[in-house]
Order: C-alpha cells, then structure tokens, then sequence
C-alpha cells in the first residue's frame, strides 16, 4: 500500500507517516515530487492520499495529482483530510468528484483536527491547547488505520459542501494567483535559503540571497511557518508565532525528503 502526501509544516506528513507504519507493506510518497516526476503506477491494492485543507476544500496541487492519478481498478481509495476544524469542507466530496470523473470511487474519507497554519486569520492556540489539540488527532489517526485495515467503506459527512465548495473554487480561481504579492521579508533574512528549498512547486528564486516570489504560489504558506529567522509574513502575521508539528523536522518538510 502506499500513501501519497502533501505538507507544509507537517501536520498531514506526521499523519500520512503514522499511517504508512501502521499497515502491512506501507510506504510513503510525496505529491509534489510525483508530480515533477510522475511514477508509473506500480498496482498498489490500497492508496491514501493525506493533506491538508485549504479555504474549505483539497489543495489545487492536490486535485492536479488526483487528476494524472491512475489507481488500479480494483485498488482501495482513501483520503484523510487535515485541518483546523472539519465542519466546514467539501475536500472529500471533491476529490470524490475527481475520482469518478475517472471511473474510480473513494472509498473511504476521513478528517482529522489538528492545529490550524493559517495564522494570517488567526494566532495559534497557545501550547497547552495545540498539545491536547494534537494528542487527539493521533487517537482519530490510530482509529482510522483501524477502518482502512478492514477496508471500511466510510466518507463522514460534509454537511456544508455545497457553500464550501463555492468558497474554495473562487480561492482558486480567482484569489489564489495573488498570494506572491502578499509576501514581504523583512531584512532579518539571512539568505539561508531554506523557505526556496522547502517550497512544494519551486515558487522562490533565491535574487541576491533573498527570496523572490514568482507566480505560482499554492498559499501553503510553508516558507513563512519554516524561515528560521522569522522574516517573512504574508497579511497579518507580523509577530504571530510560527508552526511546525513537533515531530517532523523542517528537513522532512522539503519535497520528497520523508519518502520511503
Ligand atoms: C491557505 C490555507 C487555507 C486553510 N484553510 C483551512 C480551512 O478552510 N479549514 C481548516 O480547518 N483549516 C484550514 N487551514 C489550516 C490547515 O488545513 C491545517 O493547519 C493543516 O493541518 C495543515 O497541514 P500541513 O501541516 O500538512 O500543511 C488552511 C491553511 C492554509 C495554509
Ligand atoms: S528562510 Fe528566511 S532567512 Fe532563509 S532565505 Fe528564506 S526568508 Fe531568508
Ligand atoms: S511560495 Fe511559500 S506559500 Fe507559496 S507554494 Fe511556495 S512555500 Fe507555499
């Protein structure tokens, strides 16, 4: 089986690796990376897909690799969703869609709360509360290897799909493309380079040994969560603190790094 994921500071990384090792034969791709190199698909008798949600839906990255996907006719499909809070999405229901437009079904949907990256909306919970916060995820996470052991066929529920998809398709269509313009570095950037190493779609050219934006940005907002000197905000983040889960390290967080 394999699981394929997309992370930025490590929430859907650190779930798609508890995964990976709670089934027989588990291995671990990153979407990014299959994208620049497409592998062929290899058979596999069970796939995940884990990543984040972005603006109440699946990630344009993560509907484009669903879109070039080719699972086995009879392979068992399964999404996990992280986010901040589950109530309002429709990234199961879409990436549902993406899969019969192909002739395949998913199987199984599920979401798992963690702690939310999107600090241009809002602070982080304080430690205490991202701890619990992330202790409860693992608990869902152990429950879902559950379900995909029996090969459960489970999609919970999206009761607000309709709005949310509406929400994510106009995030994509039409504000996504001016995300690069909402970047500022401060001149605490030591050029370390590392907000361009980690980026998933090489969107940072280092000019100068400081990092320029170029137009294709996915609003991940890894390089902001991941710059060591705390120089990049992107709207209201200017001394906000930053995100990475607690047990993946930055170097996992660079494409196709945690692959195995
Ligand atoms: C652009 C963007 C939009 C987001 N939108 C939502 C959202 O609609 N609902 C939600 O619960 N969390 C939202 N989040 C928070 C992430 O889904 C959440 O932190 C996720 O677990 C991050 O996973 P990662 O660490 O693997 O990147 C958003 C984050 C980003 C960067
Ligand atoms: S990660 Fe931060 S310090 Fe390093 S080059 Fe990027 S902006 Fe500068
Ligand atoms: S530039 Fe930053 S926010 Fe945009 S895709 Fe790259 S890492 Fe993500």
């Amino acid at each position: 089986m394999i699981v394929y994921y997309y992370s930025a500071t490590g929430n859907s990384l650190h779930v798609a690796k508890m995964i990976a090792a709670g089934m027989p034969g588990g291995a671990l791709a990153s979407m990014p990376r299959w994208l620049e190199q497409p592998r062929p698909a290899t058979g596999e008798d069970c796939l995940g897909l884990v990543f984040p949600m972005h603006y109440f839906g699946a990630p344009p990255l993560v509907r484009k690799f669903v879109e070039k996907l080719e699972p086995a006719p009879a392979a068992y499909v399964f999404a996990v969703v992280t986010c901040g809070h589950h109530l309002l999405g429709s990234a199961l229901h879409q990436i549902a869609g993406l899969l019969q437009d192909k002739g395949k079904k998913l199987d199984a949907g599920f979401y798992v709360d963690m702690v939310s990256n999107y600090i241009p909306l809002a602070q982080l919970p304080p430690p205490g509360r991202r701890q619990d916060r992330l202790a409860g995820a693992d608990e869902k996470v152990r429950q879902i290897i559950g379900a995909i052991g029996n090969r459960a066929h489970i999609i919970e529920p999206e009761y607000f799909r309709w709005p949310c998809q509406a929400i994510s398709s106009y995030w994509r269509n039409n504000l996504i493309s001016r995300a690069p313009t909402r970047f500022t570095n401060s001149a605490d950037c030591t050029g370390c380079g590392l907000c361009a190493e980690i980026c998933p779609v090489e969107n940072i050219r280092l000019e100068s040994g400081r990092p320029a934006w170029q137009n294709h940005c996915q609003e991940c907002l890894g390089c902001l969560h991941i710059c060591p000197a705390q120089s990049i905000n992107f709207g209201r983040t200017q001394g906000r603190t930053r995100y990475r889960h607690p047990e993946v390290a930055a170097a996992e967080l660079v494409r196709g790094k945690a692959e195995r």
